[in-house]
């Protein structure tokens, strides 16, 4: 049996988890699946009642007792400074050491893409973000604040190991996919140390993959070079922050944040799958949410668990959906979050 956490979180998680889960509901009536989908009520309602973020035991339970975890987003206009997002995701992130940030950047429909005159080969690449260091970490501290006088330090951390291990991983990914190509984006030209030793690094494991076409970019000329031509690239790697900015551009690419999937993996751990996009306060609670994301996300945790005809029922029903335009507003179709999710869940348990 496989226990799956599932935390809906905050403003459009809810709506757009509610439609995962009732799509891997869909699936398991066709093949039943050994899980146990466990709610969990994490989020910025539970913080403002109780103060409670995520509580300590709760990242050894996930250790212990879970295979996977489902999130939704987490952010709230009622929590301004987001502390419970930085405990309950970058928290998460960083305990289960979830060191690979997988967030593949995949056209599915031409007519998705803002750039002319691309389709779906033309838009297809990973992104591996670093996801447990980099500014990320919280080290840093405010002095002397509110005056005039007030200096406020964030520190950037890059470790050897951290780097390594991600640059590693990807250029596995790109051996096993037979893929040929892999870029790597840092700021080296003005952060002299930390991007230095990703720099360095990258071309000392590079040397290892022979077969394997290794680019360094500059990130701003990368950010220019994903709009110019997407199709010069197949697995990015990256840091936490630029692998961050990166990927709303790529969820751009696709067709915007309602599409993008992503996983927060630990290869000897348990692993956590969100969409890329955020709670969108803009438009929660109006059922104007784009499902799909979640969805796609859903398919993934599916897949990395191993269930892999389930994780099949999912991609061929979200691919009907787009060919039939069966797709929220700001696709241009007419469905709402909910309805959008109840074609997919038809096409899953009629098979058309
Ligand atoms: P956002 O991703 O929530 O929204 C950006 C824009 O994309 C908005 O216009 C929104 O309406 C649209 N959008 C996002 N998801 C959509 C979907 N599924 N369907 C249709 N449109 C969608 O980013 P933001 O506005 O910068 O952040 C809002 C809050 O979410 C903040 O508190 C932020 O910190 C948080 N956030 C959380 C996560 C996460 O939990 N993984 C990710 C990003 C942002
Ligand atoms: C993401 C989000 C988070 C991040 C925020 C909410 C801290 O933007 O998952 O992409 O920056 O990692
Ligand atoms: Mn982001």
């Amino acid at each position: 049996m496989k226990k799956i956490a599932v935390i809906p979180g905050d403003g459009i998680g809810t709506e757009v988890i509610r439609e995962a889960l009732k799509v891997i509901e869909a699936t398991q009536a066709k093949n039943p699946m050994d899980i146990d989908l466990v709610e969990m009520d994490y989020g910025a309602e539970k913080y403002l009642k109780t103060k409670i973020t995520m509580p300590e035991e709760q990242y050894d339970d996930f250790k212990k007792n879970f295979s996977a975890i489902l999130m939704g987003a987490f952010g709230d206009p009622r929590v301004p400074g987001n502390e419970h997002a930085k405990d309950i995701l970058l928290g998460t992130r960083f305990k289960l050491d979830l060191y690979v940030n997988f967030r593949p950047v995949k056209l599915l429909d031409e007519r998705f893409c803002p750039l002319k005159n691309k389709t779906p080969k033309d838009v297809n690449f990973t992104v591996f973000r670093e996801n447990t260091e980099g500014v990320y970490v919280g080290v840093g501290g405010i002095f002397k604040k509110n005056t005039p006088d007030e200096i406020a330090i964030q520190e950037e951390i890059n470790t050897r190991k951290g780097v390594e291990r991600i640059i590693r991983y990807a250029f596995e990914f790109t051996q096993k996919n037979n893929l040929k190509k892999i870029a790597m984006a840092d700021k080296s030209n003005a952060m002299q140390y930390g991007h230095n030793l990703w720099y360095r690094c990258f071309f000392e494991v590079a040397k290892e993959y022979p077969n394997i076409q290794s680019k360094h970019f500059y990130i701003d000329a990368m950010a220019m070079m994903m709009i110019r031509e997407p199709e010069s690239f197949e697995v990015i790697v990256t840091n936490n922050l630029f692998g961050d900015i990166i990927t709303d551009i790529g969820a751009q690419l696709q067709g915007g944040m309602g599409l993008a999937a992503s996983g927060n993996i630990n290869p000897d751990g348990v692993s956590m799958f969100e969409p890329v996009h955020g709670s969108a306060p803009d438009i929660a609670g109006k059922n104007l949410a784009n499902p799909m994301a979640a969805i796609l996300t859903a398919e993934m945790m599916l897949r990395h668990l191993g269930f892999t005809i389930n994780a099949d029922m999912i991609d061929r029903a979200a691919r009907i959906a787009i060919q039939k335009n069966k797709l929220t507003k700001e696709l241009g179709g007419n469905l709402g979050t909910k309805e959008c999710g109840d074609f997919i869940c038809e096409v899953i348990r009629n098979g058309n």
